[in-house]
């Protein structure tokens, strides 16, 4: 605008007034576009200013269009009225800069920030991180701590995937590995003084020999005098006592030799139902209402049936027996909630297990039946299901009945060996 104002002073030039007017409107419309800019860069005073001077400027132009002759006066004017603006514009470049380097420190200033706030969240978040390690680490701490103290119990609920997770599962399996251990040292120990039974053993037969003994004579000194159906009462007492030493030394002799386990894929409901086959009479007869609930979907399982078979016997009869008239047997075969283990439940409505008796019941000649029993059952079985690498629990309360669990893994590693 300036310079054609120069080209005007200079050759008189009446075109540069025409481009003069027109910078004018060019001016003034962008400044009206970015108005606010402005304003904000160099306030709202300086802006009426700006607009003023402007105005001025553009009015003095005007003027000498409309006059069309030279006017000294309105020249100097418009001289002036420029200056004035030139002058006006270079404090506004000024305070412009002022703003710009206020951006500029303020950018600065929020970079700063940033990166204090950067620098303070990962130290909370390492805080955060190592601080959920540590529990970890404090969890297998306690755990090694029970470990050391025999104590082989499991940590649960283990979310973490990390390292730590990693660690604790892994303790998890050198408890249960131990566990399983210290049960099979117990057993050994067991069987260890299977030497010391055997003196156990030769008094369970001293009492049924004695009673052979005794028939014996008995029926010599009566002979002459006994019926044909007495003779026969005689000979069936020498069979059940004979019966009973057998008996006697075949459970001994479970016991004693635990037999490895021939492991067969089974359906584990069909040696349940042989077993309750084998003891329906029995059941029948001592008046005893069985209900069996097996579970359909079961997976087959690699056990040796007849092992297998004689824990359920065992169990069964030992229900039976704890049961006077009128007694109900539940027999439920079902899949642990995990789907690693098979359950089966032995209910009955029997007399209980009495607390401070239940530590002792798997021990062998453990038994409350005197004569009536061997005290072998029990631990035959025990030794039968950990041999298969499963378990067997008790619950019961005198008076009400009891529940012997049967746990027996989905997968012991046969089918590694079947699949080659
Ligand atoms: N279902 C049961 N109800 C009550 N007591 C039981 C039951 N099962 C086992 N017992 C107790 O455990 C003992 C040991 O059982 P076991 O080893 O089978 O030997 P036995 O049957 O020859 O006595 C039994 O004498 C009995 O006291
Ligand atoms: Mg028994």
């Amino acid at each position: 605008m300036r310079l054609a104002e120069k080209n005007y002073f200079l050759y008189k030039d009446k075109l540069a007034i025409d481009d003069i007017i027109l910078k004018i409107d060019e001016i003034n419309s962008s400044i009206n576009s970015v108005k606010k800019d402005i304003i904000k860069a160099i306030n709202e005073d300086n802006f009426t200013k700006l607009e003023a001077y402007l105005k001025d400027y553009s009015e003095i132009i005007s003027q000498i269009q409309k006059n069309n002759t030279e006017n000294a006066k309105l020249e100097t004017k418009l001289r002036e009225s420029g200056r004035r603006l030139r002058e006006f514009s270079s404090t506004i470049t000024h305070l412009e800069r002022i703003h710009v380097n206020e951006l500029i420190l303020n950018s600065k200033r929020i970079l700063l920030h940033s990166f204090w706030i950067i620098l303070l969240s990962s130290i909370i978040i390492s805080h955060l991180i190592s601080r959920k390690i540590l529990q970890s680490l404090k969890l297998i701490e306690k755990m090694t701590l029970s470990i050391s103290e025999g104590n082989f119990k499991t940590l649960k609920d283990i979310k973490s995937n990390d390292e730590c997770g990693s660690v604790i599962k892994a303790l998890n399996f050198m408890a249960n590995e131990l566990r399983n251990r210290e049960e099979q040292l117990i057993q050994s120990k067991k069987l260890a003084s299977i030497g010391v039974m055997t003196a156990g053993v030769a008094h369970e037969l001293t009492n049924p020999l004695n009673n052979i003994s005794m028939i014996a004579q008995t029926y010599l000194e009566l002979y002459d005098n006994l019926s044909r159906n007495d003779r026969i009462e005689f000979m069936n007492k020498v069979e059940s006592e004979t019966d009973r030493m057998k008996e006697i030394v075949k459970n001994f002799l479970d016991f004693s030799k635990p037999k490895e386990p021939h492991l067969k894929q089974t359906d584990i409901n069909l040696v349940i139902q042989k077993a309750y086959k084998l003891m329906q009479n029995m059941l029948y007869i001592s008046n005893i209402d069985t209900q069996l609930e097996l579970d359909e979907s079961l997976p087959k399982i690699f056990i040796d049936e007849n092992q297998i078979q004689q824990v359920l016997v065992n169990l069964i009869t030992n229900a039976a027996q704890a049961m006077t008239k009128n007694g109900k047997l539940h027999i439920k075969s079902s899949l642990d909630k995990n789907k690693n283990y098979i359950e089966i439940y032995i209910t009955d409505t029997g007399k209980g297990i009495p607390p401070e008796l239940l530590p002792h019941i798997f021990d062998p000649f453990f038994t409350t039946k005197g004569e009536g029993g061997t005290g072998l059952g029990l631990s035959v079985s025990y030794g039968i299901i950990k041999n298969h690498k499963g378990d067997i629990s008790v619950e019961s309360k005198v008076g009400k009945g009891t529940t012997f669990t049967i746990r027996l893994p989905i997968y012991n590693g046969e089918e590694d060996k079947t699949n080659g």
